[in-house]
């Protein structure tokens, strides 16, 4: 058997102008975790779909095993041997798990269609179980968490029992025991000689799990490294193309003594317990735990897209009742959601209308909308945000997931609220611009704006935030100064022991 599993030669593809792969080479060797790294935007995604025959390359060379192969389209790529899970799901929300996993290729045993539902289950739980996986495959998929959704996506890919898996971030929105389940998954794929592409901006997953590591920049190939040779200086730098000084950027201000938000026994449906706390002028506050803590539902409540059921809520000391997003906004609270792209954007409208739409008042000039007003808006924030390419004018659904939630976050950022709510905001943004987002927080903090941020990152939290409290099952279980807090005390705390 030759030992290179896959190789790509030369290959280009370009977008109308915008050039998104130029004369890109990458090799998978046998019975390796190859990583594929670089900011939101360098390719990384456009590369495997040119592999899954969903994009056609405009030249270069593709050998499978050592025969140089075209892919035509999806299914051709899975005869191929070549599964994928990308980095949207594609799972179908009203079908079960079982169908879900052999959809496309479902087992043709009987010609009853009950037979062959139960078939299909049992397959499928089968599946499941050698991998050790707990879910069961009647279950809807619209039932399962994210974390789940993508373990099953990785479940449907293997099926076609797939000699090239291609995982396209695949621990967004996983909790970490669903990502120590996915980790011994790929563990056991290796043995059983299943090569593998690894995209995900944490690094910390790519050390881990990976043995070499490809960086693409600007869609070009920046350098191939060996996982155990290389430090993460390294791999930054081959990425952005120049050194991160600093992850965490220093905070000027401090937070002021006016209180600007409070909740009093605050409870809504959704909400496993009621919530009392504070948040001051000036201050960033954490709200972390562990995926399924409560925090996403907590900020739904305050950001009164569900009503509270119980409790008080006070800004600038009054009490209001949020009955609606709208009115959210008119006491002055804006709140980035976790999942942006159902909730967030207009797909198929440009940057320049998503930025703006929340922010419309802004660009009002003599009673009327001034065009002129609205692209500075939108090109501000994009300069601020490093949103790539620079074209204001481009449909959000042509950008890199990356660039996609820059542009949700943009679009709150710039209206500086008095309030601002964000859940999970650095999800699938690269290293760079992770840290533009911080500064963008505390340049916000440091006029005053009120930041809370809810996240499951625990490194970042205790990098910026002025103080954290701990939500389990629903209940604040902890409060501490952001500073004094570390990781591991975080973590512990999360998860209760
Ligand atoms: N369908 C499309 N139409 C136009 N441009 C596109 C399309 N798909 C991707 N692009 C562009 O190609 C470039 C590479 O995008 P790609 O999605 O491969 O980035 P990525 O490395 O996966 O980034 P991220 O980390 O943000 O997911 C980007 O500039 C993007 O805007
Ligand atoms: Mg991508």
């Amino acid at each position: 058997m030759p030992d290179i599993a896959l190789k790509l030669e030369g290959i280009y593809k370009s977008f109308g102008g915008i050039h998104a792969l130029k004369d890109v080479s990458f090799e998978l060797s046998e019975g390796e975790v190859h990583a594929l790294l670089g900011e939101n935007g360098a390719g990384k995604s456009t590369l495997i779909k040119i592999l899954t025959g969903v994009h056609k390359m405009d030249s270069g060379t593709i050998q499978v095993q050592g025969k140089t192969v075209t892919i035509e389209d999806p299914v051709d790529a899975r005869h191929k041997g070549i599964g994928a899970i990308y980095q949207e799901l594609s799972l179908v929300d009203s079908l079960t798990v079982a169908e879900n996993i052999f959809l496309g290729h479902e087992p043709t045993t009987s010609f009853f269609g009950t037979l062959r539902k139960k078939e299909l289950i049992r397959r499928a739980a089968e599946y499941l179980s050698s991998f050790g996986i707990e879910i069961d495959p009647s279950t809807l998929v619209r039932d399962l968490g994210l974390g789940q959704k993508r373990i099953v996506e990785i479940i449907k890919a293997l099926s076609i029992n797939a000699n090239i898996l291609l995982l396209d971030e695949p621990t967004t929105g996983m909790s970490r025991v669903e990502i120590d389940t996915l980790f011994e998954i790929m563990d056991d794929l290796k043995l059983k000689k299943v090569n593998m592409i690894y995209i995900s901006h944490h690094l910390d997953e790519v050390f881990r799990v990976c043995d070499r590591a490809t960086v693409l920049r600007d869609g070009q190939n920046a350098g191939t490294f060996e996982i155990d040779k290389v430090d993460l200086k390294t791999l930054v730098k081959s990425m952005l193309g120049r050194t991160l000084k600093e992850e965490f950027p220093v905070r000027e201000g401090r937070p002021s003594e006016d209180t600007l938000l409070e909740i009093e026994e605050f409870k809504t449906d959704k909400m496993l317990a009621p919530v009392s706390f504070s948040l001051k002028k000036g201050e960033i506050l954490g709200i972390t735990g562990i995926i399924g803590s409560g925090k996403s539902e907590l900020a739904l409540g305050l950001f009164g897209a569900d009503r509270a059921i119980k409790g008080k809520l006070s800004i600038a000391g009054k009490e209001v009742r949020l009955n609606s997003p709208d009115d959210a906004k008119r006491h002055g609270i804006s709140f980035i959601p976790e999942d942006r792209k159902e909730q967030g954007l207009f797909l198929r409208l440009n940057v320049e209308h998503n930025i703006c739409v929340a922010n419309i008042d802004l660009a009002i000039k003599n009673g009327i909308i001034s065009s002129k007003k609205k692209s500075e808006i939108a090109t501000d924030t994009s300069e601020k945000l490093k949103i790539r390419p620079l074209d204001i004018k481009m449909a959000v659904q042509n950008l890199s997931g990356g660039n996609q939630q820059k542009v949700v976050i943009g679009k709150w950022l710039c209206g500086e609220p008095d309030i601002l709510i964000l859940d999970e905001p650095t999800r699938g943004i690269d290293i760079g611009a992770k840290t533009e987002i911080y500064s963008l927080i505390n340049y916000l903090a440091d006029r005053g704006t009120g930041i809370l941020i809810l996240s499951s990152e625990f490194r970042e939290m205790s990098a910026i935030c002025d103080r954290i409290l701990v939500i389990r099952k629903g209940t604040i279980v902890a409060e501490l100064e952001g500073k004094d807090s570390s990781t591991e005390q975080l973590l512990t705390l999360a998860l209760g022991g």
